[in-house]
């Protein structure tokens, strides 16, 4: 049996690893991108059904195209960053299902004619949350961002149809100075019940 990863990697995953607002300017590596998804993919879905698309913007011409459609208070911290992920959920996850839960063959036609919109972000959010521990994983910092012009940026960058842009992500190494003040967590006794 295991007993789980060890007080560095439990440091590092989760009780010192930060939201990241202030990067360097060492790059990030593909390799390292795609060790990054190589790790995300694993967890969970309902289904199987893996509804996330994930957008790498790094190129100075994809920055200047995502500036203007974020929020200022976030602007400065996605210019810095080495790569902005653009995370979205595709509405159009069923076309994959015969392949991915081959165990309900009816389950692709079932939905083409239902509303997928709930489960496709419901199950995008539970891998966004995958994506910001695998990027600690692989050794990156993350800075998750709300705070920007969905709609705009599916225009922009994705095809609006099928895909709605669900948050940003800045990824990077970052800045020794920068971390304000860890702000505090909620209690375990306010949120977990023992029955
Ligand atoms: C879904 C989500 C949206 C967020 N949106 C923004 C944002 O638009 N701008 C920003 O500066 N931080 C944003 N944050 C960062 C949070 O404020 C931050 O994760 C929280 O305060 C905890 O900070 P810590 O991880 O450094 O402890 C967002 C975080 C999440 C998970």
């Amino acid at each position: 049996m295991s007993d789980g990863l060890d007080s560095a990697g439990r440091e590092l995953l989760f009780s010192e690893a930060r939201s990241v607002r202030s990067f360097s300017d060492k790059p990030v590596p593909d390799e390292v991108l795609a060790e990054l998804w190589s790790l995300a993919r694993w967890p969970p879905t309902a289904w199987n059904s893996q509804p996330l698309r994930v957008t790498y913007v790094r190129s100075p011409e994809g920055k200047a195209r995502l500036l203007p459609l974020v929020d200022e208070r976030n602007r400065d911290k996605t210019r810095q960053a080495p790569v902005t992920c653009v995370l979205a959920a595709d509405l159009r996850f069923h076309d994959h299902l015969p392949e991915l839960f081959p165990g309900k063959p009816d389950l692709r036609e079932f939905l083409e004619r239902a509303d997928r919109e709930g489960h496709a972000r419901f199950n995008a959010a539970l891998q966004i949350g995958y994506f910001v521990l695998a990027a600690r994983a692989v050794g990156l910092s993350a800075g998750p961002m709300a705070g920007f012009d969905a709609g705009a940026v599916a225009k922009e960058f994705l095809d609006p149809q099928p895909l709605r842009a669900l948050l940003l992500v800045n990824l990077g190494y970052p800045r020794p100075d920068a971390a304000p003040p860890r702000l505090p967590r909620l209690p375990a006794g306010h949120v977990v019940s023992w029955l």
